[in-house]
């Protein structure tokens, strides 16, 4: 990436950490904190086999959460706070696309499978619903070109089944911080 800059990238890893760490127990909408569920689907992505990037994106698609100014319970409110983008675009500075990219996809994701499938949107839980309704709800067949052109879809679609799963209550799970030198790696690598 050509605007690589160290400090701003040693930073951003002191600040990721210290977002989940201060800000990590916020509800995430289900029974489950903010940290809880990234830890989690960090996990999933894992023992799916995917690559690091991916494992960083499960990790981290709802850092938009943490950013946002919004409140815990601006879907209650009726906003969206588009927290795909928010996330997507901060972590964009100094990881590489395979990371931020199924991020700012993985709302996409969603509605594209509640689109063309009834049983997953049946299946979304009460919160997923809602923020699927303020998200745009079903998608157009324009809509679901675009989504499906994209180079980052199928990685989005595997990000979204890593985030249905990681909502479960009480989970044992490897520690948020644990990630950090895979984080650190993969902003190295893009470095070079
Ligand atoms: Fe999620």
């Amino acid at each position: 990436m050509s605007a690589f800059d160290p400090v701003l990238s040693a930073d951003t890893v002191d600040q990721i950490l210290h977002l989940y760490a201060t800000r990590g127990d916020d509800h995430y909408g289900e029974d489950v904190s903010q940290r809880e569920h990234a830890e989690q689907c960090a996990y999933h992505a894992r023992i799916d086999g995917a690559d690091d990037a991916l494992i960083i994106a499960a990790l981290l698609h709802d850092i938009g959460h943490l950013l946002h100014k919004f409140g815990e319970d601006a879907a209650d409110r009726g906003i969206d706070t588009r927290h795909e983008r928010i996330g997507s675009g901060w972590l964009a500075r100094c990881l590489p696309p395979s990371v931020s990219e199924p991020i700012a996809l993985h709302v996409a994701a969603k509605r594209y499978l509640a689109t063309i499938n009834p049983s997953y949107l049946k299946g979304l839980s009460a919160a997923s619903l809602q923020s699927f309704l303020l998200q745009g709800g079903l998608m157009d067949a324009e809509e679901m070109t675009a989504f499906l052109a994209h180079p980052a879809h199928q990685a989005a679609l595997d990000l979204r089944r890593y985030d249905e799963l990681g909502k479960i209550v009480g989970a044992d799970m490897p520690a948020f911080d644990s990630y950090a030198p895979m984080i650190r790696a993969l902003i190295m690598k893009d470095a070079r």
